[in-house]
């Protein structure tokens, strides 16, 4: 998908060199491409086109999490992309970012008053409800407006989505979603909320899927319970089949997104609804690559450590989920092939982006590291009073700046020294008396 070549030893992403933007921009950074990003939506957005797949209506709607860059939501928008959000903030990057608040989903389990409010002001077109609390809550906000909330029932299968634990989200001892044994009282309970009107169901089992049977029981389960709503006089619109379509980092092999939808048309399209779709990675991941800087050669007796400029706050994956990211040359270098440990200069040993790599390097030499358009920025920290990376988006011939890098003194504007004499207010008693003493 990504065109990413060599010309003499040096690597090209679309046509622009990695070194020239290493150059203007300084490393870390994160290069976008937004050819890849397009070909992404619109190859999702067109399997619904094929033949086989005619008749069935569609939204996708991007999940924010896994890129919230302003320029990303805003390409994504004029590509025709709602979004699925957790938080107030995602939903004022993505209004910022000029996007549909009528093709807005919010999901997640901890929704607050203040951001529920927020999103009936701005008439989201739907909320995902992962509790019941949550649908008092929904209903008692909704009521006090004078407005009716459209929801959906994000449901928990119980299906192991055969993942990472951590991004593993349709287990019943996962925090996410309705368990199915509560959904019949649900439904007695949502008849006597008059401020809220069920339009649709939603599972998300968990991201980064390559195998498609768990995403297949989840279909299943979703047309069970579709009919089920719809017998018990819900007049259900869509049916939301969440994200987690996996990418290939090393040697996964995840269904095409042609397969992908296709599935999703065999299960549900008797039923004649709305099919809504969250993506993230499977958006953005190929997307992005960080580019780095080899500031030194560290051999020792057991390993080799190429110590780089990028770290794990920057991109955590490595850290949180040993994740595997390919790590390319930008450079030619005369160096000998390797075997290295990439490490970063945080204070922790988690802080290895790449281990036991083939490499020829040399301090100085710049790499990049792939599959890194999703969860890599939007997850950065400031560990180690670290400023985080610029992002640089190529479109077409031009390479824009899409947030600047930060500087050190941001990371501690925000901070404050108290008072220079803090002991004195607590001593004052004391001199008080001591002076009520002499009389
Ligand atoms: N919808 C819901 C309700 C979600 O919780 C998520 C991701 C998505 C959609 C998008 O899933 P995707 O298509 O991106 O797989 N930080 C982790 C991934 C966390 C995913 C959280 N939820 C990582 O770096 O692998």
């Amino acid at each position: 998908m990504n065109d990413l070549r060599y010309v003499n030893g040096e690597a090209y992403l679309d046509g622009i060199s990695l070194k020239s933007i290493a150059d203007q921009f300084g490393t870390p950074c994160y290069v976008y491409s937004r050819s890849t990003l397009a070909a992404n939506y619109q190859a999702f957005d067109s399997a619904f086109l094929e033949p086989a797949n005619s008749g069935l209506s569609h939204q996708i709607c991007y999940a924010v999490k896994a890129n919230s860059n302003l320029a990303i939501l805003n390409l994504l928008q004029r590509l025709g992309s709602g979004f699925d959000l957790v938080s107030g903030g995602e939903l004022e990057r993505v209004l910022a970012a000029g996007g549909d608040p009528q093709k807005v989903i919010f999901s997640g389990v901890g929704k607050q008053d203040a951001e529920i409010e927020t999103a009936l002001g701005k008439n989201i077109s739907c909320f995902n409800v992962e509790s019941e609390a949550e649908l008092a809550r929904i209903q008692r906000i909704a009521q006090h407006t004078g407005k009716v909330a459209p929801i959906a029932l994000r449901v928990n299968p119980d299906i192991d989505a055969l993942t990472h634990p951590y991004i593993s989200t349709g287990l019943k001892d996962n925090k996410f979603g309705l368990a199915l044994t509560a959904l019949a009282d649900l439904r007695s309970t949502l008849k006597k909320m008059k401020n809220l009107k069920l339009i649709g169901l939603a599972c998300h089992i968990g991201s980064q899927l390559v195998n498609p049977e768990p995403f297949d029981a989840a279909l299943r389960c979703l047309h069970r319970l579709a009919l089920e709503f719809l017998a018990a006089g819900f007049p259900l619109q869509h049916l939301n089949v969440g994200g987690g379509l996996g990418v290939r980092y090393r040697n996964e092999n995840p269904p095409s997104r042609q397969d992908y939808v296709t599935l999703i048309q065999s299960r549900l399209s008797d039923l004649k609804l709305k099919i809504i779709l969250e993506p993230g990675r499977s958006l953005v991941a190929e997307a992005g690559l960080l580019l780095t800087r080899v500031e030194y050669i560290k051999e020792t007796a057991e390993k080799n450590f190429a110590v780089i400029d990028a770290a794990m706050n920057d991109l955590l994956r490595p850290a949180l989920y040993h994740a595997w990211h390919d790590i390319i040359p930008v450079t030619a270098s005369p160096a000998e092939v390797k075997t290295y440990d990439v490490v970063g200069p945080i204070c922790e040993s988690a802080d290895c982006l790449g281990r036991d790599r083939r490499l020829r390097l040399q301090a100085n030499d710049l790499l990049g590291i792939l599959t890194a358009g999703a969860y890599g920025f939007c997850m950065s920290s400031n560990y180690n009073s670290r400023p985080r990376p610029a992002e640089v988006l190529i479109d077409g011939s031009k390479v824009q700046l899409i947030r600047r890098r930060e500087t050190i003194k941001e990371l501690y504007a925000l901070e404050k020294i108290p008072g220079k004499y803090p002991l004195l207010p607590s001593l004052l008693p004391f001199l008080h008396a001591f002076r009520g003493g002499r009389g």
